[in-house]
């Protein structure tokens, strides 16, 4: 039985970047809501859609939460919802992909308070479809994986899961990477993959000012140090990376299609280890 009176929970995944990448049911629980308790990387577009009056309460810090930070989170959610309120915690992204949205939702069902957890479209697919790199690829990629970097900034032997990735997966989708490119990219050649591998670094997926960069392991850091390419940003590793020359409609515009001999050479992408 849930607690008397409690409010619900809403963790909502407000998508990738772009306003009009929310789902209809995260729109409509926003708009439910008596208070928001919001990330870093929501579109402030997003926030207007809320009730007018509901309380909104920035809990942000890009790259995730300390610890202590986090359990005053769940600690504010489940008190809002005990008293009753309708409670949206809206998430960059999807709340289950390093979104904390699994903890979140365990405090709320420790404390019985009834909650619902709204998907949002990941940045990684965000970055997939708006940059042009289809994550599997019939004949090129046939897994993916998403990676967290964060013990890429740590002496302690990030190599052995990085071994354990490059030989495993097709295609790597790699978060909270930014201040790390050429360490992982040094990773990845020392775990085995082509110095040349494409790779492709996607800044701001989604949102009018998205870049994409494309490189090799060998040449991607300084690609994005010389651009000085601003976080957040997804790394994209492997054959598919390719495709974006091709792909890539929304910071080319839609209509500005490339010469036929060009899309020509970008439909012959093969070789991947499945391929
Ligand atoms: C704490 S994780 C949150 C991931 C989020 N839950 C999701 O599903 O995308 C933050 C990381 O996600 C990636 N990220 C989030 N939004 C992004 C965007 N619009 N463009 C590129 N990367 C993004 C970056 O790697 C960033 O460091």
């Amino acid at each position: 039985m849930s607690a008397k009176g409690a409010g619900t929970v809403y963790i909502v995944g407000a998508g990738p970047g772009a306003h009009d990448l929310i789902t209809l049911r995260g729109l409509a629980v926003l708009r439910t809501a008596d208070i928001v308790f919001y990330d870093a990387l929501i579109n402030p577009r997003i926030l207007e859609e809320a009730r007018p009056g509901a309380e909104q309460v920035f809990v942000g810090k890009r790259c995730g939460h300390h610890h202590t930070e986090e359990q005053q989170i769940c600690g504010m959610l489940v008190e809002k919802a005990r008293e009753g309120k309708t409670v949206v915690r809206l998430k960059g992204g999807d709340p289950m992909i390093y979104g904390r949205g699994g903890e979140e939702a365990l405090a709320c069902a420790e404390a019985r308070v009834p909650f619902e957890i709204v998907p949002g479209i990941c940045s990684a697919l965000g970055a997939a479809s708006y940059a042009g790199i289809p994550l599997t690829h019939r004949g090129t990629a046939s897994s993916v994986a998403f990676v967290t970097a964060h013990s890429a900034g740590s002496a302690d032997s990030p190599d052995t899961s990085w071994q354990r990735l490059a030989k495993a997966v097709d295609t790597l989708v790699i978060f909270m990477g930014g201040a790390w490119v050429d360490a992982i990219a040094a990773s990845l050649v020392r775990a085995g993959l082509a110095p040349d591998t494409p790779v492709a670094v996607v800044s701001h997926a989604t949102a009018g000012d998205q870049q994409t960069l494309l490189g090799s392991l060998a040449t991607i850091a300084a690609r994005v140090a010389d651009a000085g390419l601003p976080n957040p940003m997804l790394i994209v590793v492997g054959e598919v990376a390719r495709l974006s020359e091709t792909l890539n409609w929304f910071e080319r515009g839609s209509c500005a299609l490339l010469p036929a001999a060009a899309v020509a050479s970008s439909a012959g992408v093969r070789g991947g280890r499945h391929g």
